[in-house]
């Protein structure tokens, strides 16, 4: 088949002046396409790359492809941005591998998919959505207890989330909230912080979606319950971090993990892949903290590293996404049946 490639480049981004330094973040680097490119040849395909924003516009008019590949994060800071290539793809009749644009928006919302989620009868922290400094005080009224956890409403890889995201008293938590309106643009999520194990399992495939692996993000220094997976760590993580899979932790919580990842991923209607991020309280209680339907997919990202510790390959990795896609486009179909037209 001829796959196209959908992705955004860190050098295809222009930095706002005074901007976020971590502005670039949730894009790629030039290895992670290459790595995408040669699975996908090495499983037989034709690879085009098709990039992202208008030069995919210009590409993908004049080279039709079978399919897209998509791990475009979109541009711009808007909070429907990962939607952008899916909803172009729609327009144009391109089947593509991964979420349509409503799940991926509503993922990208932080708020919206814990609404979601929670609706589905998973736990979520407790949380407020403060527009500006000026609204503190809705935070008081709501009974939310300290200490809490300040991130943007609609960021991903840790984007906005460092060190004193977590804040333990009221002039912490005005300073982040201050952070969060004022660099980043947009409402600031309040949540109560959920101390324990940081755990993050990847999904893969459709009807029904299978957990591929729960994995334990756990501290090089030890095991603390106030670890936070923050842009410092995820930046220096080979120093700071080791990944476990099974988590520590007892088997039926692993069970509940599981339970809980699923009706998350079938809540928001994710599709072939995600993500999903959990705290895990003392009392071994999972957390939704967000999904990423678009996981990140270079070599040593999280989903690709923790299909490694179930015993797949990068390769497998990208066959096992494509496979769900052409399984859930009819794609396969499409073939089988030409061959045995008569
Ligand atoms: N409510 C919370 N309680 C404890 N830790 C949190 C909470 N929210 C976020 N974190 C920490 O911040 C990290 C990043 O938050 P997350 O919501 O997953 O955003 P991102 O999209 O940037 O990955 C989490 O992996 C976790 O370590
Ligand atoms: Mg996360």
């Amino acid at each position: 088949m001829k796959i196209g490639l959908t992705y955004d480049l860190k050098t295809s981004i222009q930095l706002r002046p005074g901007g976020a330094d971590d502005e670039a973040e949730e894009y790629d680097p030039p290895g992670t396409i290459d790595a995408l490119a040669s699975a996908v040849e090495r499983l037989g395909h034709q690879a085009v790359r098709l990039g992202g924003g208008t030069e995919f516009l210009d590409k993908v008019r004049i080279n039709p492809v079978d399919l897209v590949l998509n791990i475009a994060e979109g541009r711009g800071t808007y909070r429907s941005r990962e939607a952008q290539i899916p909803s172009v793809l729609e327009m144009l009749g391109i089947p593509y591998s991964g979420s349509d644009p409503l799940t991926l928006a509503v993922a990208l919302d932080k708020p919206a998919a814990k609404i979601m989620v929670q609706s589905a009868g998973v736990s979520t922290p407790a949380w407020v959505v403060i527009q500006s400094p000026e609204q503190l005080p809705s935070i008081a009224r709501s009974g939310l207890r300290f200490p809490m956890l300040v991130k943007p409403s609609y960021e991903g890889s840790s984007k906005g989330i460092r060190q004193t995201s977590r804040v333990a008293n009221d002039a912490e938590l005005r300073n982040a909230v201050r952070q969060v309106t004022s660099l980043y643009r947009q409402p600031a999520l309040v949540e109560e912080f959920i101390s324990g194990a940081e755990v993050t399992v990847g999904v893969l495939g459709n009807q029904p979606p299978r957990v591929l692996a729960v994995m334990e993000v756990v501290p090089r220094q030890g095991r603390h319950p106030d670890f936070m997976y923050s842009l410092e760590v995820k930046r220096d993580w080979e120093a700071l971090v080791r990944y476990q899979s099974p988590p520590e932790l007892p088997a039926a919580c692993i069970k509940d993990i599981e339970d809980a990842t699923i009706a998350a991923y079938q809540a928001l209607g994710c599709r072939d892949l995600a993500r999903l991020d959990f705290r895990i309280d003392a009392n071994h209680r999972p957390y939704f903290l967000e999904a990423n339907p678009l996981p990140g997919m270079g070599v040593y990202s999280d989903m690709p590293i923790l299909a490694a510790l179930a015993g797949m390959s990068y390769q497998q990795l990208v066959e096992q996404i494509l496979d769900a896609a052409i399984q859930r486009c009819g794609l396969a179909q499409t073939q089988h049946a030409h061959h045995h037209r008569l």
